[in-house]
């Protein structure tokens, strides 16, 4: 079935030439008009995927109780501000501000900002927030956010959404891939103009993906937070070194889908290589911690306890419900080693801060 926003980007390809893969993505979700997070909900059983936060409150506690205790190790420094990069439905800023209600001066102290792009996904956060007393604004980027104070920052499956570029090794050298038109007129995938200088030897046809725009959100992040203080959990799917191989996918009705067949109907999405993001971090001058893998991150810091203390009292239905939810958190063939958490502090806040080990001196820096 054709989608007008295929017809659209069919007529750009007639027009300029094959579309970088980043083109194509950032079209596929983002287009003012036909985009596939600017015209709808896509999170539940109802839409194409779950996320964590709207699996279960224990996890935005969780990440919330994390935030705190850097905020408290930070010198609790006052005013601050609570960003969530792709916040969804808002719940999972929702369940952070109960958590920060439950800690001495950190809910007077934090104004909200929620970076989104969805008009539809930004009534919905509304919603989700307008029960705490708390300032709460919205932006189209974190440069729109002033640059003045220190930070506790969120994002779970947003560095996914942003546009990678894809190369393909041929001979010496790695030429983007893109997407133009095949013989029968439909989307196809093939090669376009740009090429990629200094990228390392690889077999032919081997593909490598960047992703310029991640890294400068990474870079943006992580120059706030040497500045100004304060702490960002960045949780994703995705490796936790750089290594080539093609991951850009589809989901649509929570199954895969073809990326080319109905551009804006399905998420686009590619895994987050979390070793670029941790070396951009370091090298803006942030401490960068983990990644961890989420099932190890949230069982360390008391999964299991807080659902222990959920569940106590209720019935069989509701401890089943509390059971599944830990399951699909930290299970090792669900969420739990595919999803990594990276956390960013300033320098010199903390050797350790649980549940990361100590940074060895070899690691800071190091390229993996
Ligand atoms: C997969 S959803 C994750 C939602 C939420 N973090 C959660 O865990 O439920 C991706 C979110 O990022 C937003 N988004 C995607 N691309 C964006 C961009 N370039 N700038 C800001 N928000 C974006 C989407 O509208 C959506 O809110």
């Amino acid at each position: 079935m054709s989608t007008e926003l295929a017809e659209k980007i069919r007529r750009l390809i007639r027009q300029q030439g094959p579309l970088g893969i980043a083109e194509y993505m950032a079209l596929c979700l983002g287009d003012p008009e036909h985009g596939y997070y600017i015209t709808r909900d896509p999170l539940g059983a109802a839409g194409d995927f779950t996320t964590a936060p709207e699996i279960s409150q224990m996890f935005g506690e969780i990440l919330g109780a994390w935030l705190a205790y850097a905020w408290q190790r930070g010198g609790a420094p006052r005013p601050v501000r609570l960003v969530e990069l792709g916040p969804g439905r808002g719940t999972l800023t929702a369940d952070i501000l109960r958590v920060f209600r439950r800690v001495p001066g950190l809910s007077d102290a934090v104004s909200v900002h929620m970076v989104e792009t969805s008009p539809v996904l930004r009534a919905r956060q509304k919603e989700a927030l307008a029960r705490f007393d708390v300032a709460v604004a919205w932006h189209d980027g974190l440069a729109d956010i002033p640059d003045d104070r220190p930070l506790l920052l969120v994002a779970n499956e947003f560095f996914d959404a942003l546009p990678i570029r894809q190369y393909v090794r041929q001979g010496d050298i790695w030429q983007e891939r893109a997407v133009g038109l095949g013989p029968d007129g439909a989307l196809a995938f093939g090669l376009g103009s740009g090429r990629l200088d200094n990228g390392p030897a690889a077999p032919d046809g081997t593909i490598l993906e960047l992703c310029p725009a991640g890294d400068a959100v990474m870079a943006e992040i992580a120059g706030r937070i040497r500045r100004h203080g304060g702490g960002a959990l960045v949780v994703d799917y995705g490796h936790e070194r750089s290594a080539p191989g093609e991951t850009l996918q589809a989901m649509r009705g929570h199954a895969f889908a073809d990326p080319l067949a109905e551009p804006g109907e399905a998420d686009l999405t590619a895994h987050v290589d979390f070793g670029a993001l941790r070396r951009r971090a370091e090298a803006e001058g942030a401490q960068t911690h983990g990644p961890l893998t989420q099932g190890r991150f949230l069982l360390d810091l008391g999964l299991l306890q807080r659902a222990g203390q959920l569940g106590a009292g209720k019935d069989a239905a509701a401890q089943e419900a509390i059971r599944a939810a830990v399951e699909r958190l930290a299970g090792p063939d669900q969420m739990g080693n595919l999803f990594k958490v990276l956390a960013l502090t300033a320098p010199g806040i903390a050797a350790a801060l649980p549940p990361f080990a100590p940074a060895r001196p070899e690691e800071q820096g190091s390229t993996t």
